[in-house]
C-alpha cells in the first residue's frame, strides 16, 4: 500500500484525491495547501491528516506525493520531495521557465528518485490505443500527424497572466502528445498566434488561438491547433497518417444518441471539458504510478518527457512573436 501526500487541494488536486483514495493500493493519508480551508476541507472528506508542505516531506510514513500546485512551485517541490526520498507525480508543466525545469531535471537524476509528470491525454483510452497501433506498424510509417485541442471557453485574464501563456499551459498537452505518438522530438518549430477570441488575452501579452507545425529531421510533419473557444465543448481529436493508412480518434459524445431527421442527422455535444473527458485517464495515469513504484514497472511519463514538452513550447513562444521558425539544438 503506497501512503500518498497530495500537495495542493485545488481543482485538479481534487480529481487526484478520488483515484488516490479510490485506488486498492493507495491511501491519501495527509494533504496540504496554502489555503488552509481548502486543504482541511479535502483531507478532512477522506480521513486524512491537512498539514503543511515542509511536513507532509518530513514524514517518514509518507512513500509518495502527488504534486497539483500552482505551476510556479512544481520545479523546488519536486527537488525537495526528491531530496527527502518520495517518489512523485506532478502536474504539467514542470516550470514556467525551461531553464529552471532543465536545474530540476538535473538535480532529479542525481537522486534516482522516480518522478512522473501528469501527461493525462496518453493515458486516454482513444489516443492510447492510437499509440498501440502505431507501434504495432499497422499503418506502416507515420508521416503526418494532426492534433485539433480546443477548450469550451476562455479562463478568465487573471488565470491567463500567470499561466506562462497558452503554450506552456495548454498546448504543452499536445505537445508532449505529439512526442508520444511520433517518438521522437521535431528540428523545427513553427508557431502563429492570435488573440482573436478575447482581445484582453492579446493585451496580457498572450494568444488564445494558435497554429503550430513541426517539422522532424527525416521529413514527417506534424500540426497542432488550439483555440481557447469552441462553442460546442471541447474538441479533442488526433488523426495521424502512415504510409499503410490512417487512425484517428474522434470526441466523446455525452452520448451516444443520433437524431435523423428531415432537417438533417445530429449527435450529441463533446463531453464539456477536462474534468469530463479525461476522467478515464487520470485515474489510468494513477494506476500507472503506483504500478511502476510498487511493481518496479517503468515510468510511462518522465521528467525529461515534461522538459521536452516544455521545450517545444518555450520554441513555439518564441515563434510565434517573431514569426520565424525556431530550430531545437
Ligand atoms: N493535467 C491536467 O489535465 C491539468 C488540469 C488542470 C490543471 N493542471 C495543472 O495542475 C496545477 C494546478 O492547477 P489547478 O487548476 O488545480 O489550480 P488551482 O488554483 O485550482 O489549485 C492549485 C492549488 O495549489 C495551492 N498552492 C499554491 N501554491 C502552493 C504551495 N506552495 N503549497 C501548497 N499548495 C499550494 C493553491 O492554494 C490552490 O489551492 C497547474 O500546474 C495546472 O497546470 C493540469
Amino acid at each position: 500500500m503506497l501512503k500518498i501526500g497530495l500537495l495542493g487541494a485545488g481543482r485538479i488536486g481534487r480529481v487526484h484525491a478520488i483515484n488516490i483514495a479510490g485506488h486498492a493500493r493507495s491511501q491519501l493519508v495527509a494533504v496540504s495547501d496554502v489555503n488552509e480551508d481548502a486543504a482541511h476541507s479535502l483531507a478532512d472528506a477522506y480521513g486524512a491528516k491537512a498539514n503543511s508542505s515542509d511536513a507532509i516531506l518530513a514524514d517518514a510514513s509518507i512513500d509518495a506525493v502527488l504534486i497539483a500546485t500552482s505551476t510556479d512551485t512544481h520545479s523546488d517541490l519536486i527537488e525537495k520531495a526528491t531530496a527527502a526520498g518520495k517518489a512523485v507525480l506532478c502536474e504539467k508543466p514542470v516550470d514556467l521557465s525551461l531553464e529552471r525545469a532543465q536545474q530540476c531535471l538535473d538535480a532529479v537524476d542525481k537522486t534516482g528518485v522516480p518522478v512522473m509528470i501528469g501527461f493525462n491525454r496518453r493515458f486516454d483510452p482513444n489516443f492510447s490505443a492510437i499509440r498501440a497501433s502505431i507501434a504495432a506498424g499497422e499503418i506502416g510509417k507515420p508521416e503526418l500527424l494532426s492534433i485539433t485541442s480546443f477548450d469550451p471557453a476562455p479562463p478568465p485574464v487573471a488565470y491567463v497572466k500567470v499561466s506562462g501563456g497558452l503554450f506552456r499551459d495548454m498546448m504543452i498537452h499536445d505537445f508532449d502528445m505529439a512526442n508520444f505518438l511520433m517518438g521522437n522530438m521535431p528540428k523545427t518549430v513553427h508557431a502563429a498566434g492570435t488573440s482573436i477570441v478575447d482581445p484582453e488575452i492579446g493585451k496580457v501579452g498572450d494568444v488564445d488561438t494558435a497554429v503550430v507545425t513541426l517539422t522532424y529531421a527525416d521529413g514527417r510533419i506534424a500540426v497542432i491547433k488550439n483555440s481557447r473557444r469552441a462553442v460546442y465543448g471541447y474538441d479533442q481529436r488526433v488523426e495521424i497518417l502512415g504510409s499503410e493508412g490512417l487512425l484517428s480518434a474522434g470526441n466523446v459524445l455525452e452520448n451516444t444518441v443520433s437524431k435523423a431527421t428531415k432537417q438533417g442527422v445530429t449527435s450529441a455535444k463533446p463531453e464539456f471539458f477536462f474534468l469530463e473527458r479525461y476522467m478515464r485517464a487520470y485515474a489510468a495515469e494513477w494506476d500507472a504510478f503506483v504500478a511502476a513504484i510498487l511493481d518496479g514497472a517503468a515510468i510511462p511519463v518522465s521528467l525529461k518527457d515534461g522538459v521536452d514538452a516544455l521545450s517545444l513550447a518555450e520554441a513555439a513562444t518564441r515563434s510565434a512573436k517573431s514569426g520565424q521558425p525556431v530550430s531545437l539544438a
